[in-house]
């Protein structure tokens, strides 16, 4: 049966540690001064990224590494496509795979979208999910185990405080279900508004609304963008108080010199993050957007393998 990535639920230890390993290696290529393409793995394959919502980070990066790998690319822009004439998404997806396609890229606003797309197409295409609503981002939180395992070797023992709007992050439910399992402890912490009700005990974390109480004993911080496409109503009063209870500013970030600072962007400068936490020490916004790369090359390779 042909693998599939549809979230961190439902991927083995083995095939997350083996992603990771992989992963490593493609970073040291991509660090190195050496040009950086294996044109034989995806050879004669043909991926398709199918993004209905907005992306730099992740469908640049899953099309550099497609490219790298040798796969032949279809990226379908929808604003352009004949979703706009009414055609659905099942339909549009059904259109694409008829034209000999091996793997989905997909990224939707609605949460379940490549658990459908699974569902309905042949199974021999292979879907990877890039982001589905608040649903899960099992990229983003490799990328993010990986950034993180190589400052310290191991997550094992760290605590990792996840801030902001957790109510709408697939970031965060993929991160928490990745970074616990791989033996992090997490803290979630954001106005009472923007975290649902029990997760603490849906999802196994602490939950922690003063955040500067939530960072005492932290060793990293991820930071998430406020959702304002996705939030119906106002869940806080305004990105200035936003900012002064839950924001990454110049003034915190010299209370806590030691902590790593992650953001999965794109980041509200100025809101979740000021300058000098983004751009300075201990920050690994950009080393994240590297990884990226590397890792959705690992991604892919795990995938189209046979062993
Ligand atoms: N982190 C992330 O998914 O960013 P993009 O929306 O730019 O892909």
């Amino acid at each position: 049966m042909h693998r599939n990535l549809l979230g961190i639920r439902g991927l083995a230890r083995e095939d997350i540690q083996r992603i990771l390993s992989r992963s490593s290696h493609y970073i040291k290529q991509l660090d190195s001064s050496d040009a950086v393409t294996f044109p034989e793995l995806l050879k004669g394959r043909t991926v398709a990224n199918l993004f209905f919502e907005n992306s730099t980070r992740t469908r640049s990066s899953f099309e550099l590494a497609e490219r790298r790998l040798g796969a032949t690319i279809l990226s379908l822009s929808m604003q352009t496509s004949s979703l706009t004439k009414g055609e659905t998404l099942l339909d549009t997806a059904k259109v694409i795979t008829s034209m000999k396609i091996d793997a989905i890229v997909v990224r939707h606003q609605s949460s379940g979208v490549p658990i459908l797309l699974r569902k309905h197409l042949d199974a021999n295409i292979r879907i990877i999910n890039a982001g589905d609503g608040a649903g899960e981002h099992p990229t983003q939180a490799l990328l993010d185990a990986a950034t993180l395992i190589e400052q310290w070797g191991s997550l094992e023992g760290k605590h990792i405080v996840i801030s902001g709007d957790i109510r709408h992050s697939r970031v965060a439910r993929s991160n928490i279900l990745l970074l616990k399992q791989l033996g992090a402890k997490i803290t979630v912490s954001g106005p009472t508004t923007l975290i649902p009700e029990n997760f603490d005990k849906v999802f196994g974390v602490n939950v922690e609304h003063n955040f500067e109480q939530a960072l005492r004993s932290a060793d990293a911080l991820i930071a998430l963008r406020i959702q304002r496409e996705r939030q119906d109503k106002a869940f806080y009063p305004n990105a200035e108080e936003f900012r002064n209870l839950y924001g990454m500013t110049a003034v915190r970030r010299e209370k806590f010199p030691k902590l790593l600072v992650l953001h999965p962007g794109p980041v509200n400068r100025g809101v979740e993050l000021d300058d000098v936490p983004m751009d300075g020490e201990g920050s690994l916004v950009f080393r994240q957007v590297r990884r990226g790369v590397a890792i959705r090359m690992a991604v892919l390779e795990w995938m189209f393998s046979t062993d």
